[in-house]
Order: structure tokens, then C-alpha cells, then sequence
């Protein structure tokens, strides 16, 4: 009898248990109702349409965070970003940061780790891997990490739109995008030639 019961009420937590996982699955998986605007050009599962919007699958909660801060606050301009950015209040960012995050990029990459390939026959996989001393120009993989892949406050480049990541390097030249720690971006973006930013552009986003 004793054990019947026991047996019941294993059943029945565990069945409890089920409902509340995917209760809470659901509820962090659902687009919240801040995100419902984001998804016409950034797509439902974060992963971008070009030439609307860059993917934002893949990025950290808390570098999301801080971009829409900096779109708030005008230190990162963009014509269409920044009004978007204003619709979020309250809770807003914390919502669709949350939601994005959570998403992973469908393009699955295999890191090549830093010093694992010493000499590059192409420049700009030595550009990326290697930087360029003689300009005081640190590797992209120092911050963005083996393949571009972030963390952090650090973006995911590995796959990105070219486009995207091209509007970017330039908007740094432009002082058009700032707000990043010590200008580190504005500092490697201007050492950059006009062929180098498009060469890395397309480098980085055809990483997948
Ligand atoms: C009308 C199209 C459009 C809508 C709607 C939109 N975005 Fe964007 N988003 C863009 C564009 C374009 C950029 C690139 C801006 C730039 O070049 O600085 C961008 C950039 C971003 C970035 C920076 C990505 C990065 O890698 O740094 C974030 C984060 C972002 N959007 C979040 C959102 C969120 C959250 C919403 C909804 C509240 C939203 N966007 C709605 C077009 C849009
Ligand atoms: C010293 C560290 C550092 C190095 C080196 C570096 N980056 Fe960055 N990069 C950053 C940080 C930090 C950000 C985020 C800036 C912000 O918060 O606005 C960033 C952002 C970017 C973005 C914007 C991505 C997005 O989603 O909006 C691009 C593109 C980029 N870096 C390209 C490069 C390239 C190409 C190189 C090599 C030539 C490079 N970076 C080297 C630190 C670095």
C-alpha cells in the first residue's frame, strides 16, 4: 500500500514537473510582446534578413543590452535602429535581450583556434588571425575570438551579413557608431583600408 502511494506520488511530481518545464519553456522561448515589432526585420528566431536587418541570433544578452542602450542614448546612430530602440520601455530591453539571446545561429562553424595555423597565404585571414604589428593593428580573434565567434560584449562576426559588418567598420570611421569601451572598435576600424573592409567583410560573413 505504502508503496503504492509512494509510486503515485513519484508519478504524479514528475508529471508536475513536465507541465512547469514547459510551461517555463514556453514562456521564455514565446516573443514577447516588446519583440513583436523586431521580428519584420530581424526574423522570429533572430537570424536576420538581408538587407533589413543583421542577425542578432548568436549575440550575448548583455551586448544586445548595450547596443540598445547606445541606440537610446544616440552614441550609436542608425535612422531606423534608433526609434526602434525608443519603443522600448520598462522592462523592454530585458525582454527582447533575453529572447534574442536565446536563439542560436543556424550556421554551425569549427574554431580555428589562435596559432593553431602559424602562416596565411591570404592577407586577410592574416589580418583576421594575425593583425598587422608594423600598424599597431591587434588580430580580430584577440577580441572576437577563434573564428569570430564572440562572446561577451564581444559580437559574433562568423557568419553575419557582409553588408552588415561593412556599414559597420565604416560607421566607426564616420564616428557615426561609439560608446564601446575605451573606442577599441574606432581604433582597429580606422587603421583599416577601404579594400580591407570589404576583404574582411566578406572573410568573417562567409565563416559558417
Ligand atoms: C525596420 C527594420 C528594423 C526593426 C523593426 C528593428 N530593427 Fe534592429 N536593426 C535594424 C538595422 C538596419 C540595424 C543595423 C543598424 C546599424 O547599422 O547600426 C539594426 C540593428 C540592431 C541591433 C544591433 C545588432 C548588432 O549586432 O550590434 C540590435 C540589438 C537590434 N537591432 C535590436 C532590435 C530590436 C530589439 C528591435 C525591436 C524593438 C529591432 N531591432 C527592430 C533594423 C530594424
Ligand atoms: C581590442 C578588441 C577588438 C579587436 C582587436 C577587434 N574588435 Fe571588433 N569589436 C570589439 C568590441 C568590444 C565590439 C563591440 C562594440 C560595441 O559595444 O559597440 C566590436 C564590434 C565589432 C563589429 C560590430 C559587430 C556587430 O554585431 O555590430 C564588427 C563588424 C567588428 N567588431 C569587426 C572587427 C574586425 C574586422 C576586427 C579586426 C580587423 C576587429 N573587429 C577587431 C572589439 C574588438
Amino acid at each position: 500500500m505504502n508503496i503504492k502511494i509512494r509510486t503515485l506520488a513519484k508519478g504524479i511530481t514528475l508529471i508536475y514537473g513536465c507541465v512547469l518545464t514547459s510551461v517555463v519553456m514556453a514562456n521564455t522561448s514565446a516573443l514577447p510582446p516588446a519583440g513583436q515589432i523586431c521580428v519584420t526585420c530581424h526574423g522570429v528566431e533572430g537570424e536576420g534578413i538581408e538587407p533589413l536587418g543583421p542577425r542578432l541570433a548568436g549575440l550575448s544578452k548583455e551586448y544586445i543590452t548595450t547596443q540598445l542602450q547606445h541606440f537610446q542614448a544616440g552614441v550609436r546612430q542608425n535612422a531606423t535602429m534608433m526609434p526602434m530602440a525608443m519603443t522600448l520601455q520598462g522592462d523592454g530591453i530585458d525582454q527582447v535581450a533575453s529572447y534574442f539571446s536565446a536563439k542560436s545561429p543556424k550556421t554551425e562553424v569549427k574554431p580555428v583556434i589562435r596559432g593553431e595555423q602559424v602562416t596565411f597565404s591570404d592577407d586577410t585571414a592574416r589580418l583576421a588571425y594575425q593583425g598587422d604589428w608594423s600598424r599597431g593593428l591587434p588580430a580580430c580573434v584577440t577580441c572576437h575570438g577563434p573564428s569570430g565567434l564572440g562572446g561577451g560584449l564581444f559580437p559574433r562576426l562568423a557568419g553575419q551579413q557582409a553588408s552588415y559588418i561593412k556599414t559597420q567598420l565604416l560607421a566607426w570611421q564616420a564616428g557615426t557608431r561609439k560608446g564601446d569601451v575605451d573606442g577599441m572598435m574606432a581604433n582597429v576600424a580606422n587603421k583599416l583600408t577601404a579594400a580591407e573592409v570589404d576583404a574582411l567583410a566578406n572573410y568573417f560573413a562567409n565563416l559558417k
